[in-house]
């Protein structure tokens, strides 16, 4: 099978048109096997409009299509009948009487499926196929473990084509249970086959095709007896290992991904300088090329990253093109972002809102960060967008924050100004179990304040209402300015889990999804391999 790599899903359409027209071009009255669904679309716009500019001429070829939905009437409009005339066939200068459709309204199936298969042998066999792929491996609708040697014939949806396919229909249950689609066999006598296979969530059977096996729980692989197949697929269906890179003030933690399973996990130290860091990226990457086939890497760094350079305050990083250093000393395309912005990437893509398209990722710790997942991609910023810890909750007596405002959230809501406000407590309160703990310890934090919660303390109790009162106020202005599907929170307090969730729900709206991340100090690296 030859593969061809593209950026993207126009390029991937572009390239699939061009080898299109080129059969026709050869062969003006060629035998073409057509497929629907989404991936094709594009290639079907190209093909329009080059045969709009004369590029490419329909009028002799003939056509087939892979499958139609049984039963389903003609005139639906998800049927592949109504597909192809609005994808294709009303806007060129084919001969509709050439074309053909698996009849879903037939009332004879097996009859409809025999003729299909001789009409294809009698006008010649397929020249070119076109095929698409389903996250399940179906070629057709020829789903897994099916016959290896059918042709034509009537076969049962499997719940997860069902459930792919619902996004065309008003709900999964509006799905037809059935659909009249070419055999394996059909498909492997066509002389050849361009398979399209585009975004992330192919990558796991695009992954299948490129190894050496042949399995018929993925239907798709049987095309690798093929002699003539090329497979174009864009980037994110091209199954590489991605490396992922989170850079902390403490340590370093890198992540290796394939499509979206975890196959590796290491953590170092963070050397001093910059030039070590860099360093300590390289050798991590060369080291782990010889085990994986990493295409690239992503970086999250802390920082404000403008016009392409990183500038961090707690690392020594100014104006640091940071992901060009990497790129040039190790060979392979990198991408950096903002650390927080990556967590989020990596609670949507891995964590427990994977059925989100829109979240917010809340961090509490010494202060508050946070990123902004818009469509399952980071929300386009620039500067400060996102950088939630700064909204402001107090104008009129605001507390001091070292962004040089007054009053801003993460003074109220992180760990830090949760930890200074029981102090003060503790202090003006010295008979209370939360000051015993304090002089105790010479210290407080999250863990030592709960201590005094599971003793009832009502000191502790006050200061902790407080802080889920200086918390929700922030959420409650993240939900109003987003609107996200869930709000995930992250950071060492959130292990306390129902402790500080139940109550911190009492003072939401109901409708508001909260969620405790489940990857914590993970999400960076994991949604750095994502970049
Ligand atoms: C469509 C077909 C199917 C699709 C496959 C992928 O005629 O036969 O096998 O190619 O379900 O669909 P998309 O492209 O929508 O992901």
């Amino acid at each position: 099978m030859r593969v061809i790599l593209c950026e993207n899903y126009d390029e991937m359409s572009e390239k699939a048109a061009g080898m299109f027209a080129a059969q026709i071009t050869l062969k003006p009255e060629s035998v073409l096997g057509l497929a629907t669904g989404s991936t094709p679309v594009g290639m079907y716009k190209r093909l329009i409009e080059m045969n709009k500019s004369g590029t490419v001429d329909f009028s002799g070829v003939t056509t087939f299509n892979l499958d139609e939905y049984y039963p389903i009437k003609r005139d639906n409009n998800q049927s592949y009948f109504t597909f192809m005339k609005d994808n294709l066939f009303s806007h060129i200068n084919i001969d509709l009487k050439k074309t053909h459709i698996p009849n879903g309204e037939t009332k004879n199936p097996v009859k409809e499926c025999e003729q299909y298969e001789k009409m294809i042998r009698q006008a010649g066999g397929v020249d070119l196929q076109i095929l698409g792929i389903g996250q399940n491996g179906h070629i057709g609708f020829n789903e897994p473990d099916a016959s290896l040697n059918s042709f034509t014939h009537l076969t049962s949806l499997t719940d997860s084509t069902i459930k792919a396919n619902a996004r065309f229909f008003e709900s999964a249950n509006e799905v037809p249970k059935q659909a009249i689609t070419m055999g394996i066999a059909t498909i492997m006598s066509a002389k050849k086959i361009i398979l399209l296979a585009s975004g992330a969530s192919k990558s796991r059977v695009v992954a299948e095709l490129l190894n050496d096996g042949i399995n018929t729980s993925i239907p798709a692989t049987l095309l690798k007896t093929h002699p003539d197949v090329v497979l174009i697929c864009d980037k994110d269906a091209y199954l590489g290992a991605k490396l992922g890179v989170d850079i902390g003030g403490t340590n370093i933690k890198f992540a290796v991904v394939e499509g979206e399973n975890v196959k590796y996990k290491a953590c170092v130290d963070t050397p001093k300088t910059t030039d070590e860091i860099i360093d300590t990226i390289v050798k991590e990457t060369k080291k782990l090329k010889k085990e994986y086939k990493i295409k690239a890497i992503g970086i999250g760094t802390p920082g404000v990253i403008s016009g392409g350079t990183v500038t961090a305050t707690n690392l020594p990083f100014k104006d640091l093109a940071l992901d060009v250093e990497v790129a040039q000393r190790t060979d392979l395309p990198t991408n950096m972002d903002n650390d927080a912005n990556c967590a989020a990437l990596g609670e949507v893509i891995f964590g427990n809102t994977t059925d989100c398209d829109n979240i917010v990722l809340v961090t509490l710790g010494t202060g508050v960060g946070g990123g902004v997942i818009v469509n399952r991609q980071i929300m386009a910023s620039n500067k400060s967008a996102g950088e939630i810890g700064h909204i402001i909750i107090d104008m009129k007596d605001g507390r001091e924050c070292a962004c040089g405002e007054k009053g801003c959230w993460e003074q109220y809501a992180s760990i830090s100004a949760f930890v200074k406000d029981a102090v003060h407590a503790a202090n003006a309160n010295p008979d209370s179990v939360l000051n015993k703990i304090y002089e105790r310890e010479g210290r407080l934090s999250g863990r030592l304040i709960f201590e005094a919660l599971n003793e009832k303390c009502p000191v502790a109790e006050e200061v902790f209402d407080q802080y889920l009162e200086y918390l929700a106020v922030g959420i409650k202005s993240i939900a109003m300015a987003f609107g996200p599907d869930a709000i995930v929170l992250a950071g060492g307090i959130t292990k306390e889990g129902d402790k500080l969730i139940k109550p911190l729900r009492k003072k939401l709206p109901k409708d508001l999804r909260i969620e405790v991340s489940t990857l914590q100090s993970d999400a960076g690296s994991l949604g750095a391999a994502m970049l």
